[in-house]
């Protein structure tokens, strides 16, 4: 079988975006544009060569370095032959099949290019064309076809009004027979009115030249739309959630209301979890099953193991949480806060590269970061770990067992033994013994009778002195 070598155009200005970073670069759901025809074509089995403008080497990192892809650079922009024009080397010379697509039609399906693909091979042809058939075809080229056979595509800008009429156009996707193509692009010219080497000027060279030209109709339309300002970026992208959302539905996932839910491509989760209204999900994401995903909570990059509950708006980044660990409403997990098994996590409660032992409790508006704390130990409401001096961070060690109360300070770097108790209000900036009791505050006095005090003394500063009126 002729090998198949995929050409992704990646290299033009995007105008239209108005942004000072390559289009491809844009996320979509959690990847740049760029990843989606390159996982495609991966898919596909051929061999990748891009197409790259400005800010190559920030595309190329974004694609990674898995070392299956060829970069290739067109340094001046003039247009999608030209840019085709600078992968003849990359390409590999005249033998196999090139299959040329755009990078900014990422909901473009694998089946539907593997039909091209076995269309193009299966005819002979020197090029397949993939078409679509559009209710409003303005701004596309227009396939012109003489009887069933395509023979040319015209650009909107330089058709006529007859055939302005077609509504099928070219989706910039195409197969070609390298040995045919090569030569006719050679012969591209840029006489057009965006004075460009135009790619599809290809077809009507090779039929002239009495070529086989085949043309395959996309199954659905709404997989070529491409990707030229932010209006389409905002349409594609919810075309690509509702995959994503369909998909983890399909593997047993509750999503109550997939119009409010956005999780990127890149998450996992497993079954029997069920998202409440409102949640996004980022990055290396990976949920367990049985999970409960409240309303409002924002997880980036962090791993949940099984039955886990995020009650509503929790934001977690880059954190760990063990099975069967309960969290929120209204807490905080900053990066490398690890949240052991069954460990409960409250109310207004900010972690911050902490780990809190297996069924430990930190139910209510605490700070701890930099700590470790134990198996079952219990952080009253209001403690807080004093970690930063102005200058460095200390840790602060909680033995298991232990029990905080309220409203501790604990001044690192401090250890409090295993079992050992700290009192309500204390500040406390020693160690403390497994098994003791610290108390460091200011101690309670009772002055009997001093209100009424207070007020015979108020009485007599107030009166009058005799003799007056
Ligand atoms: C192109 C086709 C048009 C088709 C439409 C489908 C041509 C001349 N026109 O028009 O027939 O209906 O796509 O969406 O091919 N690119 C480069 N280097 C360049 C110019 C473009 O790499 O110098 C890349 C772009 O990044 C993009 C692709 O080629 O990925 C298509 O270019 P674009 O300018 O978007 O072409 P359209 O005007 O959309
Ligand atoms: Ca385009």
């Amino acid at each position: 079988m002729k090998k198949l070598t995929a050409v992704i155009l990646a290299a033009g200005e995007a105008k239209r975006m108005r942004s000072s970073r390559p289009k491809v670069l844009h996320p979509l759901c959690g990847r740049p544009l760029i990843a989606y025809p390159v996982a495609v074509c991966r898919a596909l089995g051929a061999r990748v060569v891009v197409v790259v403008g400005r800010a190559a080497g920030e595309v190329r990192a974004a694609v990674g370095e898995a070392g299956d892809v060829t970069f290739v650079e067109q340094k001046e922009r003039l247009g999608t032959g030209h840019a085709v024009l600078q992968t003849r080397g990359a390409c590999g010379g005249d033998e196999g099949i090139l299959l040329v697509i755009p990078a900014d039609q990422p909901l473009l399906a694998e089946p539907t290019l593997r039909r091209l693909v076995e269309h193009h091979r299966a005819t002979g042809a020197a090029a397949t064309l993939l078409t679509a058939v559009l209710d409003d075809p303005t701004g596309y080229g227009r396939v012109v076809r003489e009887g069933e056979r395509p023979v040319a595509i015209v650009e909107h800008r330089d058709a006529t009004e007859a055939q302005r009429a077609i509504r099928e156009i070219g989706t910039s996707v195409y197969c070609f027979e390298a040995r045919r193509f090569w030569p006719a692009l050679a012969q591209v010219t840029p006489q057009n009115d965006q004075g460009e080497y135009y790619l599809t000027d290809v077809i009507g060279i090779l039929q002239r030249a009495g070529q086989r030209i085949e043309a395959v109709v996309a199954p659905d339309a709404a997989e070529c739309l491409g990707i030229n300002d932010r209006k389409q970026l905002a349409q594609v992208s919810a075309v690509v959630r509702q995959r994503i959302l369909d998909r983890l539905m399909a593997e047993g996932v509750t999503v109550l209301d997939p119009a409010s839910t956005f999780v990127d491509d890149t998450v996992r989760i497993g079954a029997d979890t069920v998202i409440y209204p409102g949640v996004i999900l980022e990055g290396q994401t990976v949920i367990g099953s049985e999970c409960v995903v409240g309303p409002g909570c924002h997880v980036v990059s962090s791993r949940l193991g099984d039955g886990v509950a995020l009650k509503p708006y929790c934001v977690l980044t880059e954190a760990r949480v063990e099975d069967g660990a309960q969290l929120g409403p209204f807490c905080h997990l900053r990066p490398l806060s690890h949240v052991g098994p069954a460990a409960k996590i409250g109310n207004f409660v900010e972690l911050k590269k902490s780990r809190i032992g297996r069924g430990a409790k930190v139910p209510h508006l605490s700070y701890v970061g930099d700590a470790t704390v134990g198996e079952g130990a219990n952080l009253g409401a209001g403690t807080i770990t004093c970690n930063y001096d102005g200058v460095n961070k200390h840790e602060t060690v909680i033995g298991d067992q232990a029990f905080i109360g309220t409203n501790a300070s604990l001044v690192a770097p401090v250890t409090i033994g295993e079992g050992a108790y700290v009192a309500a209000g204390s500040v406390i900036t020693k160690n403390v013994p497994p098994g003791a009791l610290a108390v460091a505050r200011g101690r309670q006095e009772i002055r009997e009778g001093w209100v009424a005090r207070r007020q015979a003394a108020r009485r007599r500063e107030t009166q009058p002195p005799e003799g007056q009126d």
